[in-house]
This record gives C-alpha cells, structure tokens and sequence, in this order.
C-alpha cells in the first residue's frame, strides 16, 4: 500500500508538478509581491497545508503565516505561486472580484471529470446564464413546493436505515440521504434500480475528484474518470426521457418537475435552449457532487451535537415537538413548518461556522491584481480560508465557543462577508435553500423518532478533504414511540 502511495507521489511529481515547474521557472515576477517564501521547487508548502487540512487545523498554519509575514503573504501550493488570505476583507474582495479577473478554474484533472461545461468553471455571461438556469428552480419560491417530497424521502430512508437497528454508522447513511433527496428532488430519479445504478458512479467520480490526479489503473483519479464515461450515457438517456415526457405533456402538473425537466424546459427570449445537453449534463453532475458531502457533513456533526449537548438537545426538542403536536399523525411537513424551525437553523448556522464543511476556496488571477499593497501576478492562486474569519475572536466573540444565539435577530449580527460558510457574492452558493430544507426536516424526523448516544465519545474526523469520522459516526439509538411517526407515507 505505501509502495502504490510513493509511486502515485513520483508519478504525479513528474507527470503534473515537472511541466508546471517549467512553465514558471523562468518567469519574471512584477515588484510588489507580498512577502513569505515560495518553499521547495513544486511543492511548498503543500504538504504542511494538507497537513493541517487533515487534522482540521487550517487556521492554524494561517496563524502561523500571519505571524511570520503579516496579513498577506505567498506560499508554494500544489504546483502553484499563491497568495494567502484570510479576513472579512478579503471575502469581499475574493467572492465579488469580476470573474473574468479572477477566476473559479479548477485544475484540469477535476473538470476532467465534472465536465468543462459546470458552473464552477464558467465565468461571465456563461456563468449567470447557466445559474439563471439553475436558480430557476432551486429558489426559495419553487423549492417550498417540494419540502413534502424531500420529507417523504426522509421518512423512508428512517424506515428503511434506522428502525429496527440499534447501532448506525451516521455519516454514510446520511451521505445515502442526501444523494436519495438530490436523485428524487433534482433529478427526478424515483427509487429503484435506475437510481441504485447511478449511486456508485457518483461515488466514484466524487472520490477522483478529491484524488490525487495520476491516471493510472489502480488510482482513485482513473476510477473517477470510468465513472464519468459510465454516467454520461445514463444521463444522455435520462434527458431523453424526459424530454419525451415533456413533448408529450406527461409532466402537466408542475409539482412533477424537477431540475433537468426546468433545464430542458428553458428557453431564451428567441426561442432557443438556454442550456445545451453538454451543459446540462456537466451541471447535473456538479449539483451532485456539490450537495452530497456538504448537507451530509452538517447533519452528520449535528448528530454528534445532540448527544453531547444537553441544553442545545433540550432547545431543540422542544421546537420541534411544538411542531409535531400541531400536525395529524403521519402529516407530511410543509414550508410553514420549517419557518417554524428558527432555533433549529441557528444550531445548524453556529455549527457551519464552527465546522464549515467547504474550508478553503481557490481561484486564480487573469491578470496582474494589486491588493492590499501588494501585487497578485497573472496566473498566480488566491487562497481563502473561510474558517479563519469564523474563528476570528474580533468578530465573533470566543470562536471555539457553540453559541447559536450569535445567530439570534436581536444580537450583533456579524458583519458582511464574516459568516461565509455558503461563500457569498455571485457564486454564492445557489443550493443553500435546499440544504436548509433537507437539514431541518432530518432532525424533525431525527428527534421525534430516537434518541441516541454515541458508541465513541472521542470519536475524530479527518478532512479528505470533507471531514470525514473514523468511524462514520456510530450511534446506539432508541426509537421513541409511534405517535410522531408517519403512517400515511408510503413507504
Ligand atoms: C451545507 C450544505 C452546503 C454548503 C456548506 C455549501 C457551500 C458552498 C460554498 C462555500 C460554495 C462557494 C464556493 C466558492 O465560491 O469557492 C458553494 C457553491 C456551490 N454549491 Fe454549495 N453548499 C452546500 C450545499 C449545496 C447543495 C445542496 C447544492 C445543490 C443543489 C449545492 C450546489 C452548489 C453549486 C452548484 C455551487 C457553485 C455555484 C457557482 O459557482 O456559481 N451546494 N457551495
């Protein structure tokens, strides 16, 4: 096993870090850099990043650029010069930057296999028309309709996964719910065997995403390329379908569209497809692998919340409960109930902030950018932590401290570009009302259905680089009693 890991090492040192050494090596840099080390040819500061990345210490290796070069320096990263980042300030500057400045491109090896056409790597027109599209039925007004289906799935997945079971491994389990919530909300997949054949593709493409990118028989990176070329047929096939249904005004009541049905649907004011088929496919792709790790990762440390956190517990009991009494036994939830849910959502909000599941974003300068008084060269990486601003002690008041009343109407409310777990500006992230609706429904069911206590006290997570539990999490649980369990869902 280490053999294979030092050969993949070499193989990507001399197949992807060499040719990019090359290209910079004679380069010329303006005057203005901020000040720091470039470290090791190629490789930097990678290591030590990845590093800290794993054992969830980010800000520390921040602190300890701070520290050593001020609030803005450089580093090596990943093959890259990069300028490092951090502070309410540079949010703003990052997430609002025009797009055709600084860009969203991913290195080569990850839209190998999300597709050159998803939205992350658009910019520009393309990019708010393909959003607009996305948006269209990811809104808040759309979404509302829905949150009886995605509760239905919940319903079932608790039916199927938890009862009758006295341990569980969280994190998977939640990980199968939220790609079940995506495939029936999104995609329109009901369950079945289509849905059952897509689940290990998308498992595959997500982890060649997150791979180290050496496209050999044995790595993750070819695993998650297969993948790719195994999917892309079913969803050729998918949208054919659908737009069959669509000619032929199957899809009449609106409450049966999903997103690829509002994608194909949507035209320009001549007329024509907003999106190609190309596009549609790489976005229902992203939309994936966008939404599995990240709601699942939050429900996931809510879960280990809940069993250790007795007055947060007790809080959350009891608005939810509120809720299950002024509904008829087996009553889907609907919009108004989670409106309901406001301390519930300021739980879910103080642990994005605590343990944001997306840590560091990347994107890279078109041209030369001066910033903070220094220069940020042409084809340079901006790095950001969004961590670093939520456990920043001059916004938010003794960081390590879960406090969800930081979230509450009447306190202080953090300034702009300080809470950006969900990013901000036009990239923000457009799945935030559907991953608010999932999170609320799972712990209305969760905590009117079980108890639970964890089987670990002390068990850690690294970050791969989601957090990931040693053990997924694994939980003894107790059901409650049958009163606030659905008996009208079909399950
Ligand atoms: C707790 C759950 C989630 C968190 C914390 C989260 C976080 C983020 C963040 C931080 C970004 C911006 C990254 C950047 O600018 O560098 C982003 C973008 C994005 N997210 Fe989410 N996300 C979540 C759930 C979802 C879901 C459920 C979907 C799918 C519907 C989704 C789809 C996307 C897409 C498509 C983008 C790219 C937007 C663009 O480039 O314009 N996310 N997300």
């Amino acid at each position: 096993m280490e053999l294979q890991i030092l050969i993949t090492l070499l193989l990507f040192l001399l197949l992807v870090l060499f040719p990019i050494f090359f290209l910079f090596r004679g380069k010329k840099y303006p005057d203005g850099l901020p000040p720091g080390s470039l470290g090791l040819p190629l490789i930097g500061q990678s290591f030590d990043l990845l590093k800290a990345l794993k054992a969830d210490k980010v800000d520390k290796w921040f602190q300890e650029g701070i520290t050593k070069h001020g609030p803005i320096w450089k580093a090596s990263l990943f093959g890259y010069p990069t300028v490092v980042l951090h502070g309410p300030a540079a949010n703003k500057f990052i997430y609002t930057c025009d797009g055709n400045i600084l860009t969203n491109t991913q290195p080569p090896s990850i839209s190998r296999i999300l597709g050159s056409k998803n939205i992350i790597e658009l910019a520009g027109h393309d990019h708010k028309r393909v959003r607009a599209a996305l948006t269209s039925f990811l809104k808040l007004e759309v979404l509302k309709q829905y949150v009886a289906k995605v509760d239905e799935e919940i319903q079932h997945h608790l039916q199927t996964h938890w009862h009758g079971r006295h341990e569980v491994q969280v994190q998977p389990l939640i990980k199968t719910l939220t790609f079940n919530v995506i495939c029936s909300l999104l995609f329109g997949i009901e369950r079945g065997l289509k849905r059952d054949k897509l689940l290990p593709h998308f498992q595959h493409m997500i982890e060649g995403v997150l791979a180290i990118p050496i496209n050999l028989p044995f790595t993750q990176f070819n695993r998650g390329i297969i993948a790719r070329t195994k999917l892309v047929p079913m969803l050729i096939d998918i949208i054919r379908e659908k737009r069959e249904a669509l000619q032929e005004q199957k899809q009449a009541n609106p409450r049966d569209k999903d997103l690829i049905t509002s994608l194909i649907s949507i035209h320009d004011d001549d007329g024509s497809p907003m999106m190609s088929d190309e596009e549609i496919i790489d976005n229902i792709i992203v939309v994936m692998v966008a939404g599995y790790d990240t709601t699942s990762v939050l429900l996931t440390f809510l879960v280990k919340l809940l069993a250790n956190n007795e007055s947060v517990y007790s809080a959350i009991v009891s608005e939810q409960q509120e809720i299950a009494k002024s509904k008829a036994l087996g009553e889907a939830l609907a919009w108004e109930d989670l409106t309901k849910m406001k301390y519930s959502w300021r739980v879910a909000s103080e642990m994005l902030r605590i343990n944001t599941p997306v840590a560091l974003s990347f994107r890279r300068a078109m041209q030369d950018i001066e910033y903070g008084g220094f220069i940020i060269p042409k084809g340079w990486q901006v790095l950001l932590s969004s961590s670093m601003t939520h456990m920043n002690n001059d916004i938010f008041q003794n960081p390590t401290l879960f406090d969800p009343t930081r979230f509450e109407k009447h306190s202080l409310q953090p300034p702009p570009f300080s809470f950006v777990a969900f990013g901000a500006g036009p990239r923000m992230c457009p799945g935030i009302e559907l991953a608010k609706m999932e999170t609320l429904a799972m712990i209305h069911r969760l905590v009117t259905q079980f108890t639970w206590e964890l089987l670990k006290e002390d068990e850690c997570f690294v970050r791969n680089p989601m957090p990931e539990f040693n053990q997924g999490l694994l939980v003894r649980i107790t059901p409650i009693k049958a009163t606030f369990m659905s008996s009208k869902v079909s399950l």
